[in-house]
């Protein structure tokens, strides 16, 4: 039989489920507490626990910050806007970390990190958990993307404070070293060595990192779509994941996997058209670029929508259960604005990987009983499915033009939503961003 403090731990340690969504803190130099304020309230509204804020090092002689940063990369913004987050948060009840960038961070920084520890690691919002990471505690949880090898204890005895570090390194990183209490994986898209594959995401690396862990929590990456089209000359960064079915399936292995962790890739990389969160118009800046960043790939393409999928599943992996709930019924849909082979009058080459993706359009049903899902992409002739109850995702071919998604129950006409972008040839950008919308049954229908 078992005892009644087995269960107690095992309940303990059952609640223990975290979700976070990556944050790039380098792209929000000129953001406002109300700007804060609106995505901690989005993220919280979806389920998500906590953002893990990305930064690079700060730079502190303000004047000529844009020339600076132009010049050798600081962030001079860090503190402005970690002060204005940690305040929104706190007035939410939201929860944040610091994930170091160690792409600009490096292994001999042990005395700036430990001060952002004592500055942000002890402020009401910051996340603190167990020491092993099964709930809430006293360790200020830390993160980073790569660093492998970096001394988190030595910046826990520099700052005089217990941490949780759960770092992205590699796997045999991880194994056995006593400056991580937990890992984190990045590699939330199909690939092998970084590079695009035809494959759909496994979890193969998953479980990789469970045994490299031997035990230690695991945090899992979980990410909607990837693409960054950058000319050679900026970041030499031009490819995209074939994400097709990624979003979903990938909340199916979260479920499947119960890891302690999982994190959202991400909130609001616009340059890698990874994003969850608003879109922001008015700020070009945050798009990586200006002129000739993300703002090429990422101008009205709203992901807004994504965020809808993933609110259930997160519902379902806080409860410990293997299927979504729905709620409420709703259609999300996304496509690409271009077919992949349309010639467009762009400088940049088409991405690493084009090819792999589906001329296709798809929709993810969020359904509480049957229906027939009827996909009509263009001139294409209508393509009917016999959708489940549950979350799906169905495709058919894609066609120039209107896209229009239909749920029919019994020859009436449930959810009826047309697509606002029209798929088009006419490009200036080798634009494999996803647009993505909704459609929901009319207000007061039965279902
Ligand atoms: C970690 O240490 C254990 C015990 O010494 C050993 O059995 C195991 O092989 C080590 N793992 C790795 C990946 O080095
Ligand atoms: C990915 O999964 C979807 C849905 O099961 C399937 O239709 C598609 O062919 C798969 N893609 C690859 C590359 O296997
Ligand atoms: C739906 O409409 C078709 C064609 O009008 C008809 O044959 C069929 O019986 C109808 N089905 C239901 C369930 O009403």
């Amino acid at each position: 039989m078992i005892s009644l403090y087995a269960l107690l731990v095992f309940i303990a340690a059952a609640e223990a489920r975290y979700i976070f969504a990556h944050y790039m803190v380098g792209i929000v130099a000129s953001y406002t507490a109300s700007e804060w304020f609106n995505d901690i309230l989005l993220a919280k509204n979806m389920g998500i626990d906590a953002f893990a804020l990305n930064i690079g090092p700060s730079f502190l002689f303000s004047p000529l910050h844009h020339l600076i940063r132009a010049c050798i990369g600081k962030d001079y913004w860090n503190d402005q806007q970690l002060g204005l987050a940690y305040s929104m948060a706190a007035q939410l009840g939201f929860k944040l970390f610091i994930s170091f960038d160690f792409s600009y961070w490096n292994n001999g920084d042990v005395g700036a990190i430990a001060s952002y520890m004592q500055r942000y690691g002890t402020l009401p919002a910051q996340l603190k958990v167990s020491a092993d990471g099964s709930g809430p505690g006293d360790r200020i949880f830390v993160s980073t993307f790569v660093g492998d090898g970096f001394s988190w204890r030595a910046v826990e005895a520099q700052a005089g404070l217990g941490l949780f570090a759960c770092p992205f390194w590699q796997p045999n990183s991880l194994a056995n070293n006593s400056n991580a209490d937990c890992g984190f994986m990045w590699n939330a898209w199909p690939s092998t060595n970084n590079q695009p594959i035809y494959a759909n995401k496994t979890t193969d690396d998953d479980a990789y990192y469970l045994q490299m862990l031997a035990g230690k929590p695991y945090m899992a990456p979980v990410s909607p779509w990837f693409f960054t089209h950058y000319a050679a000359d900026t970041w030499n960064k031009n490819w995209l994941f074939y994400s097709d079915y990624l979003w979903q399936a990938r909340w199916e292995q979260i479920l499947e996997l119960q890891p302690p962790f999982a994190q959202i890739l991400t909130w609001n990389d616009f340059g890698e058209a990874n994003y969850i969160g608003p879109l922001h118009p008015n700020k070009k800046d945050v798009y990586a670029g200006a002129s000739t960043g993300a703002v090429r790939w990422v101008t009205k393409i709203s992901h807004d929508a994504w965020r809808d999928i993933a609110k259930p599943y997160i519902a379902a992996y806080k409860a410990g259960e293997s299927t979504p709930t729905v709620t409420k019924e709703e259609f999300v849909f996304y496509y690409r604005p271009y077919p992949k082979d349309a010639q467009c009058s762009d400088p940049v080459p088409r991405p690493t990987g084009w090819q792999f993706v589906a001329d296709a359009v798809f929709v993810v049903a969020l359904l509480k009983t049957p229906g027939t899902v009827i996909i009509t992409s263009g001139a294409n002739v209508p393509v009917s499915v016999e959708a489940q109850a549950g979350i799906h995702t169905y495709s058919a071919p894609m066609a120039l033009g209107k896209q229009r998604f239909q749920l029919v129950r019994g020859n009436v006409s449930v959810i009826d939503v047309a697509g606002p972008l029209q798929i088009s040839t006419a490009c200036n950008t080798y634009n494999f961003n996803a647009f993505v919308g909704a459609g929901f049954p009319p207000k007061g229908s039965v279902q």
